[in-house]
């Protein structure tokens, strides 16, 4: 949508309130449809039930793949950097694309796949994970991508929960000097697994594998077969609007990671228009979204959102540190990047090198920059303002969530006037309120509270696999008749949105969300714990580092030793993103008489703050506070 003022932004979304329907109705048809809605929206928050463009069908495949065939069939689809530089780099046109995409559908098809089918990707950053998610897609298979950095028993958790038959993979795959062996990750998984049937792995690092007669085959042998079948087309699959698209799961602040469940035609229409939208994208520029296709960002913004709208999206395989600190400029200079999409931790972390990376690489083709996953600072705002941007290029600061499916809050790239640290306006059909903690809306500026949504978009979330129940008690029972998003915010003095962070028990370590129940329950699996508290504290690059107060009496050998085997459960349990960067092992943790832990205290404590701890007159032995001030890491 194309927004050129801010008094047209304050328009059309004004209209977008007084007559969503009728506003989602126009954003749709801009989409193709094989028939359309017979009814645009049908909700109720207190099940929750929301249908959008009920009766529609569609195929988001065709929507990214099969109608920019006529005009952009010979424009690069995927720009593909890998991970080392000295190896050539791929593109791939939207023919090329389209025709892989058609072939790995065959092979999904020859695999036993259908339509419903629950499909595991645990893939590198190379186009095939791509293509994978677009060929699941075309045969209406539902896949859940899981990402590298996990464990096999969280692959194992994920697997089971949404019983899945087949798993993608690779031998294994490259980040940065690490090679990762997805390949062995999955073996260990699989060992939980009857349900899987088949495995299909593609070649990338040609580490020795497994594999195992009757059940693993290789990617390309697969193709081959699809080949010489004369199997190059494939016709996709009709969908239902409502019909599930994919399951990506996510930690909350209770027990294991939900599956959050997004569909076809609500999702495809939101990805597609907050693309459009927020990065005001004009045809021929280069995007580049720095994300892992294993998070809602890369599934958004590296697949759906940009093909949708026949863009050319940049793959990179790497890591932004890798040869060097000047990687990700370097491949904006090559590829003549026009939108940078990146993470405030991967700026704050580049920002520590200093000026030195940037020497001699050509960052004149940027026009517009874009921030994801956790609040920026200001510092690190102005960094990339002037050195990437030489202030010249908007950044959107984009706010939103796995269960939205795509930008909330966010400037529109050269309409809005911005504010450094602000996410700023919602995009035109999205209603933000805050309440207080009673639920009460708190209305007018210069007010904060907790951030809820009180009308449906396309892009939410429609359950949590297997489990509805608990997508209603996670997200709409809170405040009743909202969507709850567990961030608490500010509305300044001139209605600009400020994001202050989560209110529940959830961690944002380097823009990726971490429970601190998930980690706790880790935690407490190593043999020698008796148990543990994890709070948050300010971490210079992280965002938020993990904090880690044990009870621990009988350890073996010295307590460094002990301090690298808890870091190892973690590993094991969740996956080296979650491992604690700080573990402080104490006689007690600060309890309430009833038993509960006063995380308060322990989060003042992480911080460094310790000047006023409140009240601690409730607690069972207010001497375990002394002793865990004293020994504060
Ligand atoms: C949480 C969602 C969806 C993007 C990747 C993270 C925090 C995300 C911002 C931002 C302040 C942000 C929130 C949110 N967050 N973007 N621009 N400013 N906070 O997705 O793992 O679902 O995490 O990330 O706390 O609730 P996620």
């Amino acid at each position: 949508m194309k927004i050129t003022s801010f008094d047209d932004y304050k328009q059309i979304y004004k209209q977008s309130v007084e007559q969503p329907e009728q506003f989602w109705e126009g954003v749709a048809n801009t989409f193709q449809w094989r028939k359309k809605w017979d009814k645009v929206l049908e909700w109720n928050f207190t099940e929750p039930r929301v249908r959008w463009f009920d009766g529609a069908k569609l195929n988001i495949s065709e929507n990214c793949l099969d109608r920019n065939l006529e005009k952009l069939g010979d424009k690069p689809a995927i720009i593909w950097e890998p991970n080392d530089p000295t190896e050539d780099h791929r593109v791939l046109t939207y023919k090329q694309l389209h025709d892989k995409v058609c072939q790995f559908a065959n092979v999904l098809k020859n695999n036993g796949a259908k339509k419903g089918d629950r499909i595991c990707i645990y893939m590198p950053m190379v186009p095939e994970l791509a293509i994978a998610l677009l060929a699941c897609a075309r045969i209406g298979a539902i896949h859940s991508v899981v990402f590298g950095g996990f464990s096999a028993q969280s692959i194992a958790d994920r697997i089971q929960d949404a019983e899945c038959n087949i798993v993608i993979t690779a031998d294994g795959g490259f980040r940065g000097a690490k090679d990762i062996p997805l390949k062995s990750v999955i073996d260990d998984a699989l060992v939980q697994c009857p349900s899987v049937k088949r495995v299909i792995v593609l070649t990338r690092t040609r580490t020795p594998v497994a594999m195992i007669k009757g059940r693993d085959v290789w990617w390309e042998d697969e193709v081959k077969k699809v080949e010489t079948q004369g199997n190059v087309t494939c016709e996709a699959e009709e969908m239902e609007a409502e019909d599930m698209l994919f399951i990506l799961y996510t930690s909350g602040s209770t027990g294991k990671p939900k599956g959050v469940v997004h569909t076809c035609g609500g999702y495809m229409v939101y990805a597609g228009y907050t693309f459009d939208t927020t990065f005001q994208y004009q045809p021929g520029e280069i995007f580049f979204c720095t994300a892992d296709i294993g998070w809602i960002t890369g599934h958004s913004y590296i697949v759906y959102g940009p093909l949708s709208q026949g863009a050319t999206s940049l793959m990179f395989e790497g890591v932004p540190t890798w040869p060097d600190a000047g990687r990700f400029w370097d491949i904006v200079d090559k590829h003549k990047v026009n939108i940078l999409y990146t993470a405030p931790t991967a700026i704050r972390s580049l920002m520590s090198f200093g000026d030195e990376p940037l020497k001699g690489k050509n960052l004149s083709t940027l026009t517009k920059l874009g921030s994801v996953g956790e609040p920026i600072n200001e510092e690190a705002w102005h960094w990339f303002d002037e050195k990437i941007g030489h202030g010249k290029c908007p950044i959107a600061d984009t706010w939103w969530q796995t269960e939205n499916g795509g930008h909330m809050i966010t400037p529109i790239a050269g309409v809005t006037p911005l504010k450094p640290g602000y996410a700023s306006f919602p995009l035109p059909g999205v209603q933000p309120i805050l309440v207080d903690e009673k639920g009460n809306e708190i209305e007018g500026n210069g007010v904060s509270g907790n951030l809820c949504i009180k009308f449906p978009w396309p892009g939410m979330l429609r359950t949590t696999y297997g489990d509805h129940e608990r997508c209603r008690q996670t997200y709409f029972a809170t405040y009743p008749g909202n969507y709850f998003t567990g961030d608490g915010c500010l509305r300044d003095e001139d209605g600009y949105y400020r994001i202050t962070g989560r209110v529940d028990d959830v961690l944002n370590v380097s823009g990726h969300r971490i429970g601190t129940a998930e980690v706790e329950n880790a935690i407490n699996m190593h043999s020698s714990v008796v148990e543990s508290a994890v709070v948050g504290y300010p971490h210079d690059i992280k965002g938020q580092g993990v904090y880690a107060f044990v009870v621990s009496p009988n350890q073996h050998g010295d307590a460094e030793l002990a301090r690298k085997d808890i870091m190892m459960t973690v590993a094991r349990i969740i996956g080296a993103i979650a491992k604690p960067d700080k573990i402080q092992f104490v006689s007690g943790l600060p309890k309430t008489r009833s038993g509960k832990i006063m995380r308060r205290i322990l989060r003042k404590i992480a911080e460094g703050d310790t000047s006023n701890l409140g009240d601690t007159s409730t607690l069972l032995d207010p001497g375990v506070v002394e002793e865990i001030k004293a020994g504060a890491l």
